[in-house]
C-alpha cells in the first residue's frame, strides 16, 4: 500500500481550495491577463495579453506572444532592442491605473481601513459608495470567499466601472460580493436585517446622512469607519455621531506616506509626495439601551450655520462632475480585460472541441 505524505496531501488540499482569484496571480503569463511593462527609464505601461497582437511605441513594437508562457519577472525585447521588465501589476499598481469615474481610495488608506476597521475573513461588511471599486477590491480580499461584502452605489455608471474593475482583478465575479443601486441610507435598511452587519465602511460626501441606517444594521460592537476628504465633513460626521449617542466616541486620523530616494549615498526623502488624500474616522456601535459616555462630553459648538452646510456641497469640496461620455468610456475600459479573457477562453474551448468560430 502506498503511503501518503501528509505534507503533500495537505498542500494538494490547499491547492484545490485556493481563494477566488488566487490561481490567476501565479504561474507563467497567460493570454487575457494584464501585464505591467517597465522600460529602461522606469516608465510603466499596462497591456492585456492578446495573442497575435503587439504593443506599439514610438520605439518599435513588442509582440504579445513573446510574453505569453514566460515566467513573471521576465525581461523581453522589442523589435528594435528596447528592453522591458514584465510583471503582473500588484493591487496597488492596478488601483492607481484602472479605469475610474470617481476619486479612488489610495492604497495607503485602504490598508488603514482594513486594519483599523478590523475587516476580517468571514466578516459581513456593507460599503458605500462604490465609486470605481478600488476599496471594494481590498474589502473583498480581506473578507475572503466566505465573507460578505454588500456595496451600495447611487450612480449606475459608477457601479458598471466598479464591476469591471473587480472582475478584472478577481478573474471573474467574486462569490462574496453583492452590489446594489440606490442611496445607502435607504437601501441598506431595506436589504439587511437589523444588527446583522459586522462592519460599515463609508466613502462619500455626507456620511452623517447615513447615521440612522448604520445604527440599525450594525451589530453591537460593530465597527463603522468613514473616509472623508475635508475637515468640514470630518467635523460634521463626528458631531452627528456624538449627538446620536448610540456609538462610542469617534477617533480620527490621517496617514501620510513619504517615499524615499535611494541612490548610492543620496538617500533622502523624495522631493514630492501625495500630501493629502482623506481623513479616517472610526467608531463602534454600543449595545441597545446603553447611554454612550460621549453624551457627557459635548463639543462646545455643535450647531452649523448655513455657511457650514454649504461648505460640503460637491462643488464646494472640489468634486468635479464627470461627463456621461467619459463615464461610459471608463465602464467600457474597465470590462475590456474581462471581455478579452472571455473571448480567448471561448476560442480555446472552440479549438479543443474542434469547432470553428463563426464569421
Ligand atoms: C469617492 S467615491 C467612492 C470611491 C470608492 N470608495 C473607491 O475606492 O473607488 C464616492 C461615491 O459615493 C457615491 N455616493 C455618494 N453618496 C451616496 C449614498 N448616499 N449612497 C450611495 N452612494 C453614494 C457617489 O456616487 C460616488 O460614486
Amino acid at each position: 500500500m502506498s503511503k501518503i505524505d501528509p505534507h503533500t496531501a495537505a498542500s494538494a488540499a490547499k491547492e484545490t481550495a485556493l481563494p477566488h482569484g488566487a490561481a490567476a496571480r501565479r504561474g507563467p503569463f497567460r493570454a487575457g491577463e494584464r501585464v505591467q511593462l517597465t522600460d529602461e527609464r522606469g516608465r510603466m505601461n499596462t497591456i492585456t495579453l492578446t495573442p497575435g497582437t503587439a504593443y506599439h511605441t514610438h520605439k518599435g513594437f513588442l509582440n504579445h506572444d513573446t510574453l505569453i508562457g514566460q515566467p513573471e519577472g521576465s525581461m523581453v525585447e522589442s523589435n528594435v532592442g528596447q528592453q522591458y521588465q514584465a510583471l503582473r501589476p500588484l493591487l496597488s499598481d492596478f488601483v492607481l491605473s484602472m479605469p475610474r469615474g470617481a476619486a479612488v481610495v489610495y492604497p495607503k488608506d485602504a490598508g488603514q481601513i482594513i486594519t483599523m476597521g478590523d475587516i476580517y475573513p468571514g466578516a459581513r461588511v456593507v460599503e458605500a459608495g462604490v465609486g470605481s471599486g478600488a476599496l471594494s477590491i481590498s474589502l473583498l480580499r480581506a473578507v475572503g470567499d466566505s465573507g460578505y461584502l454588500h456595496s451600495f452605489e447611487r450612480r449606475e455608471e459608477f457601479a458598471d466601472i466598479a464591476r469591471g474593475n473587480v472582475e478584472t482583478i478577481f478573474d471573474g465575479p467574486h462569490p462574496a460580493w453583492k452590489i446594489s443601486l440606490g442611496d445607502f441610507q435607504d437601501q441598506v435598511v431595506a436589504q439587511e436585517a437589523p444588527g446583522s452587519i459586522d462592519r460599515v465602511v463609508l466613502d462619500m460626501l455626507a456620511p452623517w446622512e447615513c447615521l440612522d441606517a448604520v445604527a440599525t444594521v450594525l451589530a453591537p460592537g460593530g465597527v463603522w469607519i468613514n473616509y472623508v476628504a475635508t475637515v468640514t465633513q470630518l467635523s460634521r460626521t463626528a458631531e452627528a455621531i456624538r449627538a446620536d449617542g448610540r456609538f462610542t466616541e469617534p477617533d480620527a486620523w490621517e496617514s501620510m506616506v513619504r517615499g524615499w530616494h535611494l541612490e548610492g549615498l543620496a538617500v533622502r526623502p523624495d522631493h514630492r509626495m501625495v500630501a493629502h488624500t482623506g481623513f479616517l474616522m472610526v467608531t463602534r456601535r454600543l449595545a441597545d439601551g446603553v447611554t454612550g459616555m460621549t453624551l457627557k462630553r459635548r463639543a462646545s459648538k455643535t450647531d452649523f450655520a448655513q455657511e457650514d452646510l454649504d461648505a460640503w456641497t460637491p462643488a464646494a469640496v472640489g468634486e468635479r462632475s464627470v461627463s456621461d461620455k467619459k463615464l461610459r468610456r471608463a465602464a467600457r475600459d474597465a470590462s475590456s480585460t474581462v471581455q478579452t479573457r472571455r473571448n480567448i477562453s471561448q476560442a480555446e474551448a472552440d479549438e479543443a472541441h474542434g469547432t470553428l468560430p463563426e464569421h
